[in-house]
């Protein structure tokens, strides 16, 4: 019996639906995007480019959520939409790909977790990293142990991304924090793929309200279970990978006691051992210069290959999942960590105790609470405005 073609629904129709789309596209003969939410009209042209003139399209993402020729929804919508856009897809019983981050803490990632469990769907977070090939790449020269015993891990990320009030990104009840919750759980996500959990983290970031209301770039060292050090960036005022002779977007760079490793966006992945062994190194790609290797790497894109997976998993069919709902709950519990030992000047060690969303406030017309001062008191686990 040949298994069903997943009906899929989109929740959100912006900017990273081009990194969505062709990943669906890619696998028509297993899944077919039968309808898109997206609130602004403006956005129609794009979808339609995407999917053809037959695509729905319907302005809220519970009207998807109400049609049941729907198996599945892909949730792209801002981040304060993820918990409640999750439990009211797993309650009408639709599986869920989310983009990340998961949720804006883990308190909101624990309920996403439970709605689906208990609906007993699927929940899978849309980290792309884990399923591109040059970050896979890097993953299997960790993995060989030819690097020896690991002491270090440097992971950076670099944007110019300014996020006017108009846009949800700007607020932190939007976008859950600042560049750190947003993005660098990107390489916090990888480092946990790749060196295993966090110990304790401390952080320092810097704020400039005319970019966004939270930070826009920070730096935390983190202690790895391992006993390895990692030290994580995040800069969103930098042009410094923009033309020839630049820097990078992204970076992962890996020492071990018998080699180091590192990727770099634009460069590919790259190995070295402290003993030139050619022989070791020989079976991952050609030599480069001065002893490194180029790792070679598959041409999947993250996002593309992530949607595969998960297409392939509600079919039923062999398929890698490397990012459920389950294992990415703890990167968003790293960022959040980070903002803890910013409020509190120290280290924080890991665990720590999921905290409802404290709201400050954000503008009713991107889906917030309307009044900036208006506080919210957590009593007993229910909210009383003030
Ligand atoms: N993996 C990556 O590299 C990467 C890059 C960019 C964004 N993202 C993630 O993708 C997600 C979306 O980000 P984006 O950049 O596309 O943002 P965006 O603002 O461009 O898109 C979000 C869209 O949701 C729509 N929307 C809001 N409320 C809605 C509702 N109730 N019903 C229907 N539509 C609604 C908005 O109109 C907007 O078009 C976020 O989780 C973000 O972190 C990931």
């Amino acid at each position: 019996m040949t298994a069903k073609k997943i009906q899929v629904g989109i929740l959100g129709g912006g900017g990273i639906l081009a990194a969505h789309a062709p990943g669906f596209n890619k696998i028509k003969d297993l899944c077919t995007v039968i309808v898109v939410a997206e609130s602004n009209p403006a956005r129609d042209e794009a979808i339609r480019q995407f999917f053809g003139p037959e695509v729905r399209i319907v302005r809220d993402y519970r009207e998807v959520l109400a049609m049941k020729d729907v198996d599945a929804v892909d949730i792209i919508l801002p981040h304060h939409l993820h918990l409640p856009a999750t439990v009211a897809a797993a309650k009408a019983g639709k599986h869920v790909l989310v983009e990340k981050v998961m949720g804006r803490n883990v308190w909101e990632c624990d309920r996403m977790i439970a709605a689906c469990e208990k609906a007993g769907v699927n929940l899978t977070v849309c980290h792309d990293r884990r399923y591109n090939g040059e970050w896979m790449a890097l993953k299997s020269i960790v993995d060989s142990g030819v690097l020896g015993d690991i002491f270090f891990w440097k992971l950076d990320h670099n944007q110019d991304v300014v996020m006017p009030p108009a846009h949800w990104a700007h607020w932190k009840d939007g976008i859950g924090g600042g560049c750190i919750m947003s993005c660098l759980t990107h390489q916090i996500d990888g480092l946990r793929w790749y060196g295993g959990e966090v110990d304790s983290v401390t952080c320092l970031s810097v704020v400039r309200p005319e970019r966004m209301q939270g930070e826009f770039a920070g730096i935390v060292a983190a202690k790895m279970k391992s006993g390895a050090l990692a030290e994580l960036s995040i800069n969103w005022w930098t042009r410094s990978h923009y033309g020839d002779n630049c820097l990078w977007y992204e970076m992962v760079q890996v020492c071990g006691t018998r080699g180091e490793a590192y990727r770099m966006s634009g460069k590919g992945t790259f190995v070295r051992l402290h003993t030139a062994d050619d022989a070791a190194l020989q079976q991952y790609g050609p030599a480069v210069k001065d002893g490194f290797v180029q790792v070679e790497s598959g041409a999947w894109g993250g996002h593309e290959r992530c949607i595969a997976e998960w297409i392939k998993c509600l079919r039923g069919e062999p398929s890698k999942i490397e990012t459920s709902g389950r294992t990415c709950r703890g990167t968003v519990e790293v960022a959040e960590a980070a903002y803890h030992s910013m409020d509190k000047g120290r280290t924080i060690q890991l665990p720590i105790k999921p905290r409802r969303w404290k709201s400050i406030g954000m503008p009713e017309s991107l889906g917030g609470i309307a009044a900036p001062q208006q506080k919210y008191h957590i009593d007993m686990g229910r909210e009383k405005k003030s």
